[in-house]
This record gives structure tokens, sequence and C-alpha cells, in this order.
């Protein structure tokens, strides 16, 4: 197993960076291979001077040019953003499982920075002609991120779009909207709440989690959460078995 993670080690080739907002970034990169990537999944990045590689959901991949949003936090994405187009830089992906992708109307829900794998995930439904609604929630307007596409924005403070957290409207929409499953990543508050919702209205929610991560493989046991398993609670780590899960699988702190 370890010998398939280092297969996908790739000496890539950054060919874009942009600025796109206040304080998130876009990084585009050339595995120089054909990937295929799936919506939820993650690829991760080398970081000179740290021991830990650092996991980004993939944004957009054509072909094997992948694309990242990120957003500034300290010392591996300071690293990131000091990279310019033509260096190279040591990306391993893509990892962990993805959203699993049904036909039937859907509802995705994305909080700051982790809209990037949901619009991954709408760029996929949209691929299929799945019907869908993509929900997204900033602090202000100088937070979103300018490649993202959204049908609904939300600003805490109502300075872009509507006013209101990502949540605000979200049991009227459900109740007009009817989704058949609900699609989720941000803060992990959104994600229970989501999950709740989903419970209460009788609607599958898939909710990618984030957690601080080690060897990002499986290995170290870093990232390993509780989850329920019809009526036993089983480990699960977050890098191998999720990131994604179910929203009812997941036993929130
Ligand atoms: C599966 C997965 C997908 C992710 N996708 C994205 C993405 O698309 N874009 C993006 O900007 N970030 C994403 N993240 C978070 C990203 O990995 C962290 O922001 C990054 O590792 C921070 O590294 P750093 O060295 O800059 O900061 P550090 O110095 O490592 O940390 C700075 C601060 O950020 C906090 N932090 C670090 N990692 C996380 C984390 N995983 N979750 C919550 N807080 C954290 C630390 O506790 C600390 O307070 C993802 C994380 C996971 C697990
Ligand atoms: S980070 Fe090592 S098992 Fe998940």
């Amino acid at each position: 197993m370890i010998k398939d993670q280092i297969k996908k080690i790739y000496k890539a080739k950054i060919i874009n960076t942009e600025k796109v907002s206040t304080n998130s970034y876009y990084i585009e990169i050339d595995c120089n291979k054909e990937i295929e990537a799936k919506a939820g999944q993650f690829v991760s990045i080398y970081c000179e001077g740290l021991t830990f590689r650092r996991p980004f959901s993939i944004f957009t991949n054509n072909k094997g040019k992948i694309g990242i949003l990120y957003k500034e936090r300290g010392k591996g994405t300071k690293y990131i953003k000091s990279l310019k187009k033509g260096e190279s830089i040591d990306i391993s992906g893509p990892l962990g499982n993805s959203f699993s992708i049904k036909n039937c109307k859907s509802l995705l829900i994305g909080a700051g920075i982790g809209t990037a794998p949901i619009s991954f995930l709408k760029s996929k439904l949209e691929n299929e002609n799945i019907e869908n609604i993509f929900i997204a929630g900033f602090l202000n307007k100088n937070e979103i991120p300018k490649l993202i596409n959204p049908n609904i924005i939300y600003t805490d403070d109502g300075s872009f779009g509507k006013k209101g957290n990502v949540l605000s409207d979200t049991e009227e929409i459900i109740k007009k909207y009817k989704p058949e499953i609900i699609y989720g990543c941000g803060p992990e508050i959104v994600l229970k709440k989501i999950s709740e919702l989903g419970e209460r209205y009788n609607i599958e929610t898939q909710i990618s989690l984030e957690k601080l991560m080690a060897c990002s493989i499986g290995v170290c046991r870093g990232c390993v959460i509780d989850i329920k398993h019809g009526t036993k609670t089983v480990n699960a780590s977050v890098c191998k078995d999720g990131p994604v899960f179910w929203g009812n699988e997941v036993i929130w702190q």
C-alpha cells in the first residue's frame, strides 16, 4: 500500500499562481501525467523545511493539471505562496476517498475555503447533468475567491450577496427545493449542523472533514476519528477512509 502511495508522488511544475481574494490563492500544478481525480480527494504538498506535508482539496483537474485554492495560515501555506510559475513542487495524490455522486437533486454547501472541493463537485455534477444548487458562505466580500461560481452567496456582514451565514436559510431552501442529498465542506460546526438537518428532514448528507495530518496515507493514525458503523463505534482515518463521510456516521465531539 505504501508503495502505491509512493507512486503517487510527483515532481510537478507550477504553471499558474494567482491571488484570488484578500487571503486566498490559486496555484495550478502540472503533474506531467494524466491524473484522474474525484471530487473530495486531496493532494498533500511537501513544504520546504517542514516535516509533514500539507493537505489541500483538489479544486480543478484538467488531465493532470491540478488546481488548488488555499488560504494562508502558517509556514506551509506561506511557503506555497512564495513559489513562482515555472518552479517545481513536490505533490502526492490524489489521496483519500471522494463524494459519492448520486443522480438526484443535490444541495451543495461550502463555507470559506471549503468551497474549493464543493466547486469541483459542482463541475462533476454538471458534467453529468445532475440538478444542483451550490450555496457558499464567507465572512465578507473581500474573502470570496474570484474563481468560484456558486448559485447563492452569503456574507456574515452583508457586504456581498445575502446577509447571514451559509446555513441562515437552509431549512427554507430544503423545504422549497427538496434536495435528495446534501454535500458539505467547511468548519466542523457547519458540517455538524448539515448532518443534523439531514437527519431532521430525512435527507442523506455527505460532508468532507478536515483534521491535522501527518502521514496523509493512513499509517500514523494521527487523524483518526470515531464513526458509527451499524450499532458499533469504529475508528476511521480522515486521510484514508475520508475525508468524506456520511453525516449520520460521524460522532461529533
Ligand atoms: C483533507 C483536507 C483538505 C484541505 N483542503 C484545503 C483547501 O482546499 N484549502 C485550504 O486552504 N486548506 C485546506 N486544508 C487545510 C490545510 O491543510 C491547512 O490550512 C494547512 O495544512 C495549514 O498549513 P500551514 O503550515 O500553513 O499552517 P500550520 O502552521 O500548520 O497551521 C496554522 C494554523 O492552521 C491550523 N490548521 C492547520 N491545518 C489545519 C486543518 N487541517 N484544519 C484546521 N485547521 C488547521 C493550525 O492548527 C494552526 O492554528 C485541508 C485540510 C484537509 C485535512
Ligand atoms: S494522517 Fe496519518 S493516518 Fe491520517
